[in-house]
């Protein structure tokens, strides 16, 4: 099963060493009672994905690993192991000659939001529902210390972990299958990114104060999610369902965003990016073979789901806790 030592011995002589008070008990009891009924399969997949040493890593402008002097057969074998895992939803990545065309162009999210926050250089870092990780390593590349992911969904923790293997076991990113709201309050982060989070939660100024709880004073928060068009009173509450997404609850105009992160408290907050989710950035893949974004929309007018609210659009927006 999964050996979580290595992020407790790491943390245990750093800022984040009070986390050590709650996290082991919680990880052993998901482990002794929340497993997936798939996760022994999952897991398998990364416990024969075969040992290699990377002789290239590129983390900067992608997330690529190589090495010259695999054999065809060791890189069928990482090939076969890696759709085991499927569907990969975030990406893509460069395994060995595995390039996973992930249902997202999440290295699009990535050159959307870099230019526009404080440089990573030696910061430890929390990503909330950071999926397979993929912005992990992209954080780890622009030179982050420590970079701590946390999301409920087993798959990607195997995915994630498949691909540290990958990556010859690098022990700057870690994922914990946890969601936000099960985190003490640790004021012990440099940045937090919550991106594409807000609007699945069922209390989004509680996710501000949960995230805001998370930073070291001076920290930054890093928020990206679904937005509206409208001003600062505009916000969207759909019916059963959002772009067929069963769980979506709030999605704000940017200025009602704005505001709401005022009344949380944080400081200097700035719009810095605002666009709609096309369907070159979400589509069906060969690694993700299911419905997507182009499902989603109204076929006689993409401006809407199919369940008449305004297409995807989103914003990235950087705020400071005092
Ligand atoms: C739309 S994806 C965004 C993934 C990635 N952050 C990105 O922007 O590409 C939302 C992620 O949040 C995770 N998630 C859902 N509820 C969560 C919670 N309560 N705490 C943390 N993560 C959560 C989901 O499992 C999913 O991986």
């Amino acid at each position: 099963m999964i050996d979580f030592g290595d992020f407790y011995r790491l943390i245990a002589k750093s800022p984040l060493s009070h986390w050590l008070n709650t996290l082991p008990p919680q990880l052993s009891e998901w482990q002794k009672n929340s497993l997936h009924g798939k996760f022994k399969q999952w897991f398998n997949a990364v416990e024969y994905m075969p040992d290699v040493t990377p002789e290239s890593v590129d983390l900067l402008h992608s997330v690529t690993v190589d090495n010259a002097a695999l054999s065809e057969g060791q890189r069928k074998g990482i090939e076969t192991h890696l759709r085991n895992l499927m569907p990969w939803r975030k990406g893509p990545f460069s395994l060995y000659g595995t390039n996973i065309d992930t249902e997202w162009r999440s290295d699009w999210k990535w050159e959307r939001v870099v230019p526009h926050i404080s440089n990573l250089e030696g910061r430890t870092i929390l990503d909330v529902g950071c999926g397979s990780g993929y912005h992990l390593w992209r954080m780890v590349g622009a030179g982050a210390h420590l970079a701590v992911g946390i999301d409920p969904m087993q798959l990607f923790l195997c995915q994630f972990e498949a691909v540290r293997k990958l990556l010859g076991g690098d022990l700057r990113a870690h994922v914990l299958p946890l969601g936000i709201e099960q985190l003490p309050e640790l004021q012990a982060f440099d940045t937090v990114f919550s991106m594409g989070v807000l609007y699945h939660r069922r209390s989004p100024l509680d996710h501000l104060y949960q995230l805001k709880n998370q930073l070291v004073s001076e920290g930054e928060l890093v928020l990206e999610t679904l937005v509206i068009d409208g001003d600062a009173q505009q916000v969207l509450v759909p019916g059963d369902r959002y772009a067929q997404m069963r769980n979506v609850y709030f999605i704000p105009s940017a200025a009602a965003l704005v505001n709401w992160l005022e009344k949380c408290g944080f400081v200097d907050i700035r719009i810095v990016d605002i666009c709609p989710t096309t369907t070159e950035e979400q589509r069906r893949t060969d690694w993700m073979t299911s419905e997507s974004l182009a499902e989603f929309l109204d076929p006689q007018d993409p401006t809407k789901t199919i369940e008449g609210y305004p297409a995807p659009m989103r914003a990235v927006i950087v705020a400071k806790k005092p």
